[in-house]
């Protein structure tokens, strides 16, 4: 048994790393920043800290915290946070997305790069789960469900969504067993869906009908960066969605390869979530 420190342990991921860690029997300490509002299951130690004060780490790497899961919100990065780790534990375990690798001098493109970077450096032994857009950012859609319609640009793109579970059990198993050190798992779905088809299956789990209206890629443009205040974020989702409707995004066998487990369907992610739609 190891202690493992889960950092962004309230996550849409990291809420299934502590669950799969503590059904694994492993000891688990979790980051939170505000540990009376973390509803952590029963046998984890909630520890107070936040990324943005790397110092204020100090308490939840103290103590024979083996291993570290660490995600990275939407902050400036700290690289003190990954020296800490480095001088506390043996493994850390990054959740990425689906970046290249970085040469040594080359300018990171997005913040994940940097971090792959610095822990590349640092002497831990490391996995990086790389993962494909999540099944739950599929919730995106959910008041256009509840009203039937779902207007949405590039219908045709063809997504290999993953499931959030998935992606947080490789993590355990790289957190957990020997054998992964050095990895970069593009962690996906088990196949790629059009954007229609994965509305038409999330009315399928509801059991109502739920309609795509194609949305014009200058009406998403202005509508999506209304919404989200990003417009290189959504210059480059547009970007992405425009190619998967020539060549669908990737599906990978890493689930399969490290979990001896087919990766689970968007269906069944839908079929659990049936309750957000509603
Ligand atoms: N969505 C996608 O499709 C996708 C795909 C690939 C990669 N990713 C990456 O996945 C990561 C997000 O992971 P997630 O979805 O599991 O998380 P999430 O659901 O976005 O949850 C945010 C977590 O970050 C923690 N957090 C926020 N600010 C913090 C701070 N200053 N100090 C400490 N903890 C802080 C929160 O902790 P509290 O409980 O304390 O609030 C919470 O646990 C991002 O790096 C994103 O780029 C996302």
């Amino acid at each position: 048994m190891t202690k493992i420190l889960v950092i962004g342990a309230n996550g849409s991921v990291g809420r299934h790393v502590v669950a799969s860690l503590v059904e694994g029997g492993h000891e688990v300490r979790a980051l939170v920043r505000n540990a009376a509002t973390s509803a952590l299951p029963a046998g984890v130690e909630a520890v107070e800290g936040d990324l943005s004060a790397p110092e204020s780490l100090a308490a939840a790497l103290h103590g024979g915290v083996a291993g570290v899961y660490l995600m990275w919100p939407g902050i400036p990065v700290q690289p003190r946070v990954v020296e800490l780790i480095a001088e506390h534990a043996e493994r850390v375990v990054y959740l990425s997305t689906d970046v290249p690798d970085l040469a040594d001098d080359e300018p990171a493109a997005i913040f994940h790069q940097e971090i792959e970077r610095l822990i590349r450096r640092s002497g831990l032994a490391w996995t990086f789960v790389r993962a494909i857009d999540f099944a739950g950012n599929a919730l995106g859609w959910a008041d256009q469900v509840r009203a039937g319609v779902v207007r949405w640009p590039y219908g045709r793109a063809r997504r290999s969504l993953v499931h959030e579970r998935d992606i947080a059990e490789v993590a355990v198993r790289a957190l957990t067993e020997d054998g992964h050190d050095g990895g970069k798992y593009l962690v996906t779905g088990p196949e790629s869906l059009a954007h229609a088809e994965l509305v038409r299956i999330i009315g399928e789990e509801l059991g109502t009908e739920v309609r795509w209206e194609e949305l014009a890629p200058e009406t998403a443009r202005k509508e999506l960066t209304a919404a989200w205040g990003n417009a290189a974020f959504v210059e480059s989702r547009l970007r992405a969605w425009e190619s998967f409707t020539r060549e669908p995004e990737r599906v990978t066998d890493t689930v399969e390869r490290v979990l001896g487990r087919p990766p689970r369907s968007f269906r069944s992610w839908a079929r659990e979530h049936t309750a957000d739609f509603r």
